[in-house]
């Protein structure tokens, strides 16, 4: 069964049939969810999603567009969540420079503070990296993040930055985009990159895979990228998502 690693079902996209959807994951073959904390109201929400489900788990963390008006006070309140049993991750984290919202030295402030909540916690983080491949690996390297374990959230860098990362004992999230064609790049990563190093994920309401690509994103679509990533590996479909899944509760402890 399938481990999606990287969910926003907290997100508005799913007001209208969050329980619905959920409900029907089992019988479709997705085993386990991690629903990743984007903003505080998405990690309280994050919280509430593992207490109603057995099979969803959380992430806690601030996105670098979110970042703006964070305090300490904050970080006490997701620290607070760490100690829960379904919290899995600090995340996701990061930065992002495509969307700009915040301030490169701002974001870069509570990349850090966050991954010093992941090294208090000794829980693995999920990082969020968006046109800023040079200083995400540049603050990793100085903040000894292979120390720390994690994914990298959405691979969308080169082939020598997955070997930096692998080396570093990250993972490397694997979502939609290697289905569209123009998603090249991934592809040539996902040929690269061992098995043992990929991790299914959506980003869901995000980044749905073809044929759906623009619509709303969910879990149920993860079968589209496992198919692709099985196509450019040449292993079977079921290695592909026996192997990633392996690959998640290893780095999640679940
Ligand atoms: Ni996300």
């Amino acid at each position: 069964m399938i481990f999606e690693t990287h969910a926003h079902y907290d997100d508005e996209a799913f007001d209208e049939d969050r329980e619905k959807l959920l409900e029907t994951m089992h019988a479709h073959g997705i085993e386990k969810i991690i629903n990743v904390g984007a903003s505080l109201q998405g990690v309280r929400d994050t919280v509430a999603l593992t207490e109603k489900y057995p099979f969803v788990y959380g992430a806690v963390g601030i996105h670098p567009d979110e970042v703006g008006n964070l305090t300490e006070e904050d970080m006490k309140e997701l620290r607070s969540y760490c100690d829960r049993e379904k919290i899995a991750a600090i995340g996701e984290i990061g930065l992002d420079y495509y969307w700009d919202k915040e301030n490169h030295e701002i974001q870069k402030k509570w990349f850090v503070r966050q991954m010093d909540l992941a090294k208090e916690t000794g829980l693995p983080i999920i990082v969020h990296s968006r046109d800023a491949a040079k200083d995400t690996l540049d603050i990793m390297k100085a903040e000894r993040a292979d120390h720390l374990r994690g994914v990298i959230h959405c691979y969308s860098y080169s082939k020598e930055h997955a070997r930096e990362y692998m080396n570093m004992g990250y993972y490397l999230g694997v979502g939609g985009v290697v289905t569209f064609k123009n998603g090249k790049r991934l592809k040539e990563v996902v040929e690269y990159a061992p098995l043992d190093y990929l991790l299914l994920e959506t980003d869901a309401p995000y980044l749905a895979p073809e044929p759906y690509r623009g619509k709303r994103n969910c879990s149920l679509y993860l079968t589209y990228v496992a198919q692709t990533i099985a196509r450019i590996k040449g292993v079977p479909y079921e290695t592909v998502v026996e192997t990633t899944r392996k690959n998640a509760e290893k780095l999640f402890k679940i």
